[in-house]
C-alpha cells in the first residue's frame, strides 16, 4: 500500500470508530446474505458477532503499524480461521460485505481512492491468512 491510502485508511477508521457497531451490524448481516453457511460459526450472540467482525477490523488496521509482526500474527490467525473452517469463498464474501458495508454507511465520502485503499488492505491480509493454509482466492 502507498503511504496516501494508509493514511487514507487510518483516517476512516477514527471516522468509523463512534457508529462501529451499526458498522459491524451492516457487514454481519450482508456477510450471512452473501455466506449463509457460515453463519454457524458466529453463533447467535449479537454481541459476539458484532466483536468478530470489530476484530477483523481492527486487525486490519494495525496490520498497518509493523508490518512483519502483523503478518506473522495474521498467518496464526489464517491457521485458526481454517481450524474453524472458515472456507476461501466466505474471505471473498466477507470482504464484498465490509466494502458494501462502508459504502452504505458513508455514502459519497466513501470515496474510489478510500475504496481501492480498504479493498488493498483486506485482500492483502486475505491472502496471508490462506496462503498460511496452503490456499488462495482472489478479491
Ligand atoms: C482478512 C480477513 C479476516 C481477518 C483479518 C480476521 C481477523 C480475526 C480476528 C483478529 C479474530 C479474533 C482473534 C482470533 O480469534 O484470531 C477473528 C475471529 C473470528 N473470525 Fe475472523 N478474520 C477475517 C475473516 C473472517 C472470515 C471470512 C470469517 C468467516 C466465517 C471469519 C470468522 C471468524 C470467527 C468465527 C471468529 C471467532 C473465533 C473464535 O470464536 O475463537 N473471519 N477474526
Amino acid at each position: 500500500m502507498t503511504p496516501e491510502q494508509v493514511d487514507l485508511v487510518r483516517t476512516s477508521f477514527d471516522a468509523m470508530w463512534p457508529i462501529r457497531r451499526d458498522l459491524a451490524d451492516l457487514c454481519y448481516n450482508r456477510f450471512v446474505e452473501l455466506a449463509p453457511d457460515a453463519r454457524q460459526m458466529f453463533g447467535g450472540d449479537t454481541e459476539k458477532q458484532r466483536k468478530k467482525v470489530l476484530d477483523m477490523i481492527t486487525a486490519l488496521v494495525a496490520s498497518l503499524d509493523e508490518r512483519p509482526m502483523f503478518q506473522s500474527l495474521i498467518a496464526i490467525s489464517g491457521h485458526k480461521h481454517a481450524i474453524l473452517g472458515v472456507q476461501p469463498s466466505h474471505f471473498v464474501a466477507m470482504g464484498e460485505a465490509l466494502m458494501w458495508s462502508f459504502e452504505r454507511q458513508f455514502g459519497a465520502s466513501f470515496t474510489p481512492e478510500l475504496r481501492e485503499s480498504w479493498h488493498t488492505l483486506y485482500a492483502t491480509a486475505q491472502n496471508e491468512m490462506l496462503r498460511a493454509t496452503g490456499r488462495h482466492s482472489s478479491f
